[in-house]
């Protein structure tokens, strides 16, 4: 059986007609950069996330470096990020010479641990650094505990820019990720639960002076127009040919996380107790970006699975604080344990929203037959 590890040609065997005619579009009217189909997606994103703005932009590490220069993070700045993500979250912030502040994260969600953020906030001051803004990072698709890092920022005075690159779509509380945080930045990476074909992100807010700020920083730093320049921007815009595509995905997207909720459950149920599968906090609503177990033998586990055509793949296989690049920051506590046990062990399975049950049965039939020979 060849099982994708995603699979984006079951997406398009849906909605393969309407994105030929999507782009179609775009190729007549030619209006490739700013066209009508932007800011018709904006208006789409907003309303799903119930949010009063969103911003498109270049890529979701842009939409995360935009509201650090939006907000004027820089030297001597500490910027509170979990050291279990990809590298963007961190990266950005180093663009702008403020320092990462990397800080471990919760053994079950995978995501930023509230009391040992407080704890790295308090240390960072001592360092001499001034800390300025928290990147909680929605791993896998399960909002991090928006609850307790507002309040902690509320406490401190900081802002919050929520990483949900992978979590668009997810609620916490019945509440759609975008309204979560202050701010709140996504991707549109074509593996994304909502994914364009190249790049592409957006930023999410309900705050009206920071939005226009974001608008003017993508575009150069504009003022009133293309040749007034009032800051110092970038050049940091979603193609046209992007927003016509994503148009037409978001119209799926509440009945794919649907779907995806129904793959995770099944995984969850029918795995063999062996494995410890993924944990959804009490009123999270995941996007299922990925569906992550952990497991002492997870390389040989893998083999296996390879040799039977079943795909897997290791996010992350070894945490930011151990990046050659990153070494040099800090960290809250001295040694990030559960960022380096969970690079040692996590595995993640195919996750999409068309994977069949014939496939499903066979990808879990055979991780129960090698739980059960060992
Ligand atoms: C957690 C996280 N943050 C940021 C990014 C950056 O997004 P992009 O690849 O669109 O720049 C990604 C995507 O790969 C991600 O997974």
């Amino acid at each position: 059986m060849d099982i994708p590890f995603i699979d984006l040609d079951a997406q398009e065997k849906v909605i393969g007609k309407k994105l030929e005619g999507a782009v179609e579009t775009v190729l007549q009217h030619k209006k490739f950069i700013n066209g009508p189909e932007v800011s018709v997606f904006e208006e789409s994103l907003a309303k799903f996330a119930n949010v009063n703005n969103a911003i498109t932009c270049g890529s979701g590490t842009d939409a995360l470096l935009l509201p650090l220069m939006a907000i004027g993070v820089g030297e001597g700045d500490a910027v509170f990020v979990p050291s279990f993500t990809f590298v963007a979250t961190a990266e950005v912030v180093s663009l702008l010479k403020a320092t990462p502040f990397f800080v471990d994260v919760d053994m079950k969600t995978f995501n930023i641990d509230p009391e040992i953020l407080r704890n790295a906030i308090i240390a960072s001051k001592k360092m001499g650094l001034k800390p300025k803004v928290i990147i909680p990072v929605d791993l896998f698709g399960q909002p991090a505990c928006y609850d307790q890092i507002n309040e902690i920022a509320e406490e401190f005075s900081l802002n919050v820019i929520s990483d949900a690159a992978q979590s668009f779509g997810a609620k916490q509380g019945g509440k759609p990720v975008g309204g979560l945080a202050h701010i709140t930045s996504t991707s549109f990476f074509p593996s994304k639960p909502l994914g364009c074909y190249g790049d592409g992100g957006a930023i999410l807010t309900d705050d009206k002076p920071l939005a226009e700020n974001l608008m003017s920083l993508r575009a150069h730093g504009s003022g009133k127009n293309k040749y007034d320049n009032v800051r110092i921007g970038l050049n940091s815009r979603l193609d046209t040919i992007q927003a016509a595509i994503l148009i037409e995905k978001i119209n799926i997207l509440k009945n794919e996380i649907e779907k995806r909720n129904l793959v995770a459950k099944k995984y969850s149920e029918e795995i063999d107790k062996k494995i410890q599968k993924p944990i959804i906090n009490n009123g999270n609503y995941s996007a299922w970006a990925q569906y992550t177990i952990i497991y002492e033998n997870r390389d040989q586990l893998s083999e296996y699975l390879k040799d039977k055509g079943i795909p897997t793949v290791i996010y992350y296989p070894k945490p930011l604080h151990l990046q050659s690049a990153y070494t040099v920051f800090p960290r809250y506590p001295k040694n990030l344990k559960v960022s380096e046990f969970l690079s040692s062990k996590v595995l993640s399975l195919p996750m999409h929203p068309y994977l069949s049950s014939a496939q499903q049965n066979f990808i879990i039939s055979s991780i129960n037959k090698y739980t059960k020979e060992k």
